[in-house]
């Protein structure tokens, strides 16, 4: 059985369970084979997602995960590849790769999943695009929009660090803290980013503008021009939401990874006025939701099984280590560091 989102909901698919009124009653069961009209009347109700039987071939690609997610990998080394030695953008090839990550987006628990066993799989630029990419099109996804909308949210996701090949290698892979000078010169992958793919004519302005304006922040403390408000469009607040959480989630030079419930964290206290809160919300509400009955590791170095999770506190879950009971919401002082496969 599968859960999923009603954008990517096609007729002709058998519902998994049944699906109830907000008054209790039911609707449909499970079993019914999904039509036009069932669609238009989920809409219309406010449901956003049903539980299907099985994946059918045209909701879910025949390709594994791996495979998609190794070959967008060649994809994006030889797009920056091409880049640094000033070649033209080959936009088509980044419009398909984007096309096979986007059958790739349905099942949220089951992509988190997939992403982690693929984190250092290859240079962390190249992971980082591809995830971003990916975690695009799932708040696309999440927040309902159209076809075209998510498409272009995952291409401005794998083009975002363009700019990242210009970046000296002594500064992008330095593995300590940058200096004030390295830092001003780690800003410009953005400025340059924007120039490179503001050349090529089958490149949007929302997708060159969201490597422009990936880093910028409501309150004014981003870069490069330390814009003030939310009105950075959507391409480039997405990006923003899906570049922080790939980047505390994933290891880097200069720093080891952290657990999906430290980025919520992090995605929460940055929705009051540096994030868009209406996208950091949504991620922070849905993401920690997928590891009920994981294996985690406690920052007391306990190991534990997530039981429950209060949709009001989504990174403070219960976790049950032996015979006992944390209940993270109440013990302030623990967190949740890592998620045991
Ligand atoms: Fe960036
Ligand atoms: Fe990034």
């Amino acid at each position: 059985m599968l859960r999923i989102n009603i954008g990517s909901l096609k007729p002709g698919v058998k519902l998994g369970k049944d699906i109830f009124t907000s008054n209790a009653q039911l609707l449909l069961p499970a079993g019914t084979v999904i039509s036009n009209e069932h669609l238009q009347s989920f809409k219309s109700r406010n449901i956003t997602e049903v539980f299907i039987m099985e994946a059918s071939p045209k909701l879910k690609s025949e390709k594994k995960f791996d495979d998609v997610y190794s070959d967008s990998l060649t994809v994006v080394k030889s797009f920056m590849l091409e880049a640094k030695l000033g070649k033209p953008l080959e936009m088509d090839e980044i419009s398909d790769t984007t096309n096979l990550l986007l059958e790739q987006v349905f099942d949220a628990g089951d992509l988190f999943r997939q992403m982690r066993l693929m984190k250092d799989k290859d240079d962390y630029l190249f992971t980082h695009s591809v995830n971003v990419a990916l975690l695009c099109i799932l708040i696309g996804r999440w927040l309902n929009y159209d076809k075209e909308t998510i498409k272009e949210l995952g291409e401005a996701g794998l083009v975002h660090d363009i700019g990242k090949v210009f970046i000296p290698d002594h500064v992008l892979n330095k593995p300590g803290k940058l200096t004030n000078d390295e830092y001003e010169e780690m800003k410009k992958h953005t400025v340059m980013g924007y120039n490179l793919l503001i050349q090529s004519e089958a490149v949007s302005n929302n997708i060159a503008t969201a490597a422009l304006m990936h880093h910028e922040r409501a309150d004014g403390s981003g870069y490069p021009m330390g814009k003030k408000g939310y009105d950075i469009g959507l391409c480039s607040s997405v990006v923003a939401v899906a570049d922080v959480y790939d980047a505390v989630t994933s290891t880097r030079v200069y720093s080891t990874k952290r657990s999906p419930y430290i980025a919520a964290e992090i995605l929460w206290e940055e929705s009051f006025g540096k994030l868009d809160p209406r996208i950091s919300k949504v991620f922070y509400d849905k993401v920690t939701n997928f590891y009920v009955g994981n294996e985690v590791l406690l920052s007391n170095n306990e190991r534990g099984l997530v039981i429950y999770v209060d949709p009001t506190q989504p990174t403070r879950p219960v976790v049950k280590v032996g015979e006992k009971f944390y209940d993270l919401n109440k013990d302030r002082s623990l967190t949740v560091m890592e998620i045991i496969d």
